[in-house]
């Protein structure tokens, strides 16, 4: 039922994940926490040999040691994505240790929901989701692309969100950072097939973790856990469709697109229904510099 809404994809049969991964190098970005450890666990469960990056080495470690007692093969690489030194040593050392790797799972993410009005005085919003959402996940890939493509083979899987379809009021900063990077990815994806090295982009909805904790609202909607989540990545990592995306993300984006009046008139009603008690959103005439109490660093768009 929750497959036919779209709020769910079921996991790939364990045979074809295993046969898709086992004995296979997955680096994994956002590894420390949410759906990026749980597709970890669900990888190196079927046999593959994670590569675990994000910033918390303590977490990146607590999800090392839970797959290798389980009988994994997990390696923890500390980076943060904003940084571009860091980013930079982090694609060399992978390469010389391993060559190609198999797989990489784009998984990292910064979300904020604060609307524009709160974000006159707050450019740093701007440029910390696009270095976490496009720029350092673009220089990691250019560091492991050349030897991917030079083994022909090979496969990056995106961690996107129905932003991607449906840009919606509040997550400007979030929806245009994943945005690039999905533009980016839609470019470059025929130059990578020609090479052997297939794409997939997930654009899942609302997921139960960390990022969308701080929106209490989203508690009482619908959405996947994290283990859900994990499946769905399975699932891209097993078959390689080019894009995974709910049918009714789809067919609003389609609507979004063709019928742009109508998307703008349900989006402005949305807006003015919610501003007025999103701690987000200040009402019009409030002071530009106002401090922003209530706005969601975490909150993934909806
Ligand atoms: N949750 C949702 O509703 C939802 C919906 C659609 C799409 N998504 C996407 O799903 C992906 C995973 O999100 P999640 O829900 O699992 O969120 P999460 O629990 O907050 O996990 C985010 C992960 O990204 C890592 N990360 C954040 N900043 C980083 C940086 N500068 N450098 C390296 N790693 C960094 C975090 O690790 P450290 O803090 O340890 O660095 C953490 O492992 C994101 O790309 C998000 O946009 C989520």
């Amino acid at each position: 039922m929750r497959a036919a809404l779209g709020l769910v994809w079921s996991p790939p049969e364990q045979d074809a994940l295993r046969a898709a991964v086992s004995g296979k190098t997955v680096l994994i970005t956002g590894a420390s926490r949410g759906i990026g450890a749980a597709a970890a666990r669900r990888l190196a469960d079927a046999g593959a040999h994670v590569l675990l990056v994000a910033r918390t080495v303590g977490d990146l470690e607590k999800c090392s040691a839970e797959i290798m007692e389980s009988g994994g093969t997990a390696k923890v690489y500390p980076a943060d994505l904003a940084d571009r030194g860091a980013v930079s040593d982090l694609a060399a050392q992978i390469t010389a240790e391993y060559g190609a790797v198999d797989v990489v799972v784009s998984n990292a993410g910064k979300s904020i929901r604060r609307s524009v009005a709160q974000s006159y005085d707050r450019s740093q919003d701007f440029t910390r989701t696009i270095d976490v959402n496009y720029l350092g996940p673009v220089q990691l890939l250019l560091g492991l692309l050349p030897a991917m493509r030079a083994r022909q083979s090979g496969h990056l899987v995106n961690v996107s969100s129905i932003s991607a379809d449906l840009p919606a009021p509040y997550f400007a900063a979030y929806t245009a950072a994943k945005g690039a990077f999905e533009a980016w990815l839609r470019s470059v994806a025929p130059e990578l097939r020609a090479d052997g090295v297939a794409t997939t982009s997930i654009h899942f909805p609302l997921v139960h973790t960390a990022m969308s904790a701080p929106t209490r609202f989203y508690r009482y909607l619908p959405g996947m856990t994290a283990d859900e989540a994990a499946d769905a990545v399975c699932r891209a990592v097993t078959y390689r469709p080019r894009l995974m995306s709910p049918w009714w993300s789809r067919f609003g984006g389609v609507v979004a697109s063709t019928a742009q009046p109508v998307n703008d008139t349900v989006l402005t009603a949305y807006y003015r229904a919610t501003r007025r008690w999103s701690p987000a959103a200040p009402s019009p005439g409030a002071s530009p510099g106002a401090p922003s109490p209530g706005a969601s660093p975490g909150a993934p768009s909806p």
